[in-house]
């Protein structure tokens, strides 16, 4: 007896808009988003959850999209890089890469930038990160703090050198 692959009608809310598919319920958010509804801008590194490079923001907190299925994240407001800048407007991130000199063949931009939006959030909110050892202290987004909240985010390139202050520029 042949197989049948279980799918279902879901309706994924990317970057303000509302975007209807039928899909196997398997299907990860990263692969809805670049195969289905054919938003590139989130890369596929590892499909692991090891390297950043799918990096997302899932209702304003950065989460990799290659963990996810698309089912568990319908209702929620997703944002990718394509939904970062608003009109011709680059995203202040998307402006301090290209200013720095962030980035070489780019594959891991596009986690990098979302993941600072995400991680600047967060340390907005309080939330610690443990560099200073004191996990009651206000985070202070120094490099030490930055690389260590960066660390999900992996550039083959090595282009650390430039990505730091680049996401220093707007953090501070
Ligand atoms: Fe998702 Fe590497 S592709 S973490
Ligand atoms: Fe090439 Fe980061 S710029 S992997």
């Amino acid at each position: 007896m042949p197989r049948v692959t279980p799918h279902a009608d879901i309706t994924l809310h990317v970057n303000g808009i509302d975007h209807p598919l039928h899909a196997d319920t398997r299907t990860t958010l990263l692969d809805a988003l670049r195969e289905h509804l054919g938003l590139t801008g989130a890369k596929k590194g590892c499909d692991h959850g090891q390297c950043g490079a799918c990096t997302v923001l899932v209702d304003g907190r950065r989460a990799n999209a290659c963990l996810l299925l698309a089912v568990a994240v319908e209702g929620s407001e997703i944002t990718t890089i394509e939904g970062l800048g608003d009109g011709e407007a680059l995203h202040p991130l998307q402006d301090a890469f290209v200013a720095y000199d962030a980035f070489q063949c780019g594959y891991c931009t596009p986690g990098q930038i979302c993941s600072a939006v995400g991680m600047i959030a967060e340390a907005r909110d309080g939330w610690p990160s443990g560099v200073s050892g004191d996990l009651t202290a206000d985070p202070v987004l120094d490099d030490d703090e930055i690389r260590e909240r960066m660390s999900g985010n992996i550039c083959r390139c090595g282009a650390y050198a430039n990505i730091v202050p680049a996401i220093a520029e707007v953090a501070r």
